[in-house]
C-alpha cells in the first residue's frame, strides 16, 4: 500500500457493494467522486452519517458528485443495514457501499489505522476529480460522525478553484466573497474578474464569487 496524497490519482478497483459489483472509474465516468469509510454496519454513528448522506443526495447530484461508502462487511449485511439506515433516518439509501470484506479497498486507499483499530475502518474522505486526481483526503475517529455540509462547502471551494481559478478564505460559505490565487497578478486578475478586485494586501485580494 502506497501512501495517496493530494494531486496522486485516485486508484481505480472493482468490488463487491450493495448493488453488485462496481468499478469505481465506470462509476465516476466523467464528473466528481467521493467516496467515504465507515468502522462497520449496524453501528450507531454510521447510521446517521449513511442517511445524512443519503438525504444529501440531490446536493452531491447538482454538483455533479457520485457518493460512494465502504465499509469491511459484507454485502447481505449492507442490504439488511441499509434497511435500518431508510426506517431509522427516514430515507433511502441511494448510493452504493462497497463490501471490502477482504480489505483490498480499504488497504489501497490506507483506510485500517491499526493503532485505532485493526479491523475496522477510520472516517476516511477522498473526494475526486473527473481527471481522477484526489483533490481533499480528510480523516475522522469512529466516534465522530462527519458534517456532511462541510463536505459540501469543500465541494465548492474546489470547484470555484478548478472552474474559476479562486481560492477561499477561512469560514467562507457560498454567496461570500472569495481569494484571487497568488499566481495571478493584480492586473490580470482585474481583468479575469469583472466584478472587482479589492487589494488588501499585495498578496490578498478578494473579489466577489464569479459563478453566481
Ligand atoms: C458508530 O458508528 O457508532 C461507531 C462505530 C465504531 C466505533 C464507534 C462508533
Amino acid at each position: 500500500m502506497a501512501t495517496i496524497r493530494l494531486g496522486d490519482l485516485a486508484p481505480d478497483f472493482t468490488a463487491d457493494s450493495s448493488v453488485g459489483m462496481i468499478n469505481f472509474y465506470d462509476y465516476l465516468g466523467d464528473g466528481w467522486g467521493i467516496l467515504f469509510s465507515h468502522p462497520a454496519d449496524f453501528t450507531p454513528v454510521c447510521t446517521t452519517e449513511l442517511g445524512a448522506a443519503a438525504k444529501f443526495k440531490g446536493e452531491f447530484d447538482k454538483r455533479n458528485v457520485k457518493m460512494m461508502a465502504l465499509s469491511v462487511d459484507g454485502a447481505v449485511s449492507h442490504a439488511e443495514w441499509i434497511k435500518d439506515i431508510n426506517e431509522t433516518q427516514n430515507t433511502t439509501v441511494n448510493f452504493p457501499i462497497i463490501a471490502d470484506e477482504d480489505k483490498k479497498v480499504s488497504t489501497l486507499y490506507d483506510m485500517i489505522h491499526p493503532n485505532a483499530d485493526n479491523n475496522l475502518t477510520v472516517r476516511s474522505v477522498y473526494i475526486v476529480a473527473p481527471d481522477k486526481t484526489v483533490k481533499l483526503i480528510i480523516t475522522y475517529p469512529a466516534s465522530t460522525g462527519r458534517n456532511f455540509h462541510e463536505l459540501l462547502r469543500v465541494i465548492d471551494s474546489l470547484q470555484l478553484t478548478a472552474y474559476h481559478k479562486v481560492a477561499t478564505p477561512a469560514d467562507w460559505k457560498q454567496g461570500e466573497k472569495v481569494v484571487v490565487s497568488p499566481a495571478i497578478s493584480t492586473e490580470d486578475a482585474k481583468k479575469l474578474f469583472p466584478k472587482g478586485v479589492e487589494e488588501i494586501k499585495p498578496y490578498l485580494r478578494l473579489t466577489p464569487q464569479p459563478n453566481i
